[in-house]
């Protein structure tokens, strides 16, 4: 049947809207591919010196992973979508926030739409996934190495939570370590700057670059 294909499609899409460039819009404040880092993100939204704008953007790009997978796992049964369909609409979604065709494939680094994904596959390994981000980014204000910690673990807490039985979810599982090794190689200019001392700590105004 085309109903995976079709999904995967309308994921992508919606991945596509990068809330970060549209949120900042409606506010009235200065687009944030020209500031900071230059990502379209929730993180260098916040570099605007606007929380509320921020939160916002984290919010709806994270329910861009989300509602995807929990449309699919709530109404794809019976169009025979089931493990396969929703890691793939959760994966095409953040392709979309990737590589947004609203934005000649130019976005952003998928954090905020992973979190919703991994939220989607399954709520308390977001939380766990969450908890992790907040640790590391309290302990060393780098919100980029938060983010690169927290999806490295995500497959890791998703395999020790399933033990034995995670070949059941084996789709699940390439999904989130492919999106975590994607998530890896976006953030390759912040890890370049962790390494050399140079990444813009939170709070830590509109510095900061790639
Ligand atoms: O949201 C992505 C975050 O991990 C890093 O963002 O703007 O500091 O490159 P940024």
């Amino acid at each position: 049947s085309a109903a995976p294909i079709l999904a995967a499609l309308a994921a992508y899409l919606l991945g596509s809207l990068a809330f970060a460039v549209i949120v900042s819009r409606i506010m009235g404040l200065s687009d944030p591919r020209t500031f900071g880092s230059g990502n379209p993100g929730a993180t260098n939204v916040l570099r605007s010196g606007n929380k509320a704008a921020a939160a916002l953007t984290l919010l709806f790009d994270a329910l861009k992973g989300l509602v995807p997978v929990l449309l699919v796992k709530a109404y794809g049964a019976p169009y025979g979508m089931v493990e396969g369909t929703i890691a793939l609409v959760g994966v095409a979604a953040f392709l979309g926030h990737l590589y947004p065709v609203f934005l000649r494939f130019k976005g952003g680094k998928g954090v905020a739409t992973f979190l919703g994904v991994v939220f989607g596959i399954d709520w308390v390994l977001g939380l766990a996934t969450a908890l992790t981000w907040l640790i590391i980014a309290f302990f060393f204000r780098y919100s980029s190495l938060a983010s690169l910690v927290a999806s490295i673990f995500a497959p890791v807490y998703f395999l020790l939570g399933d033990g034995i039985a995670w070949s059941a979810d084996a789709p699940a599982v390439a999904a989130l370590f492919f999106m975590a090794l994607l998530l890896a190689i976006r953030h390759g200019p912040n890890i370049n700057r962790l390494f050399q001392g140079t990444e813009t700590r939170i709070g830590g105004g509109k510095g900061g670059k790639g």
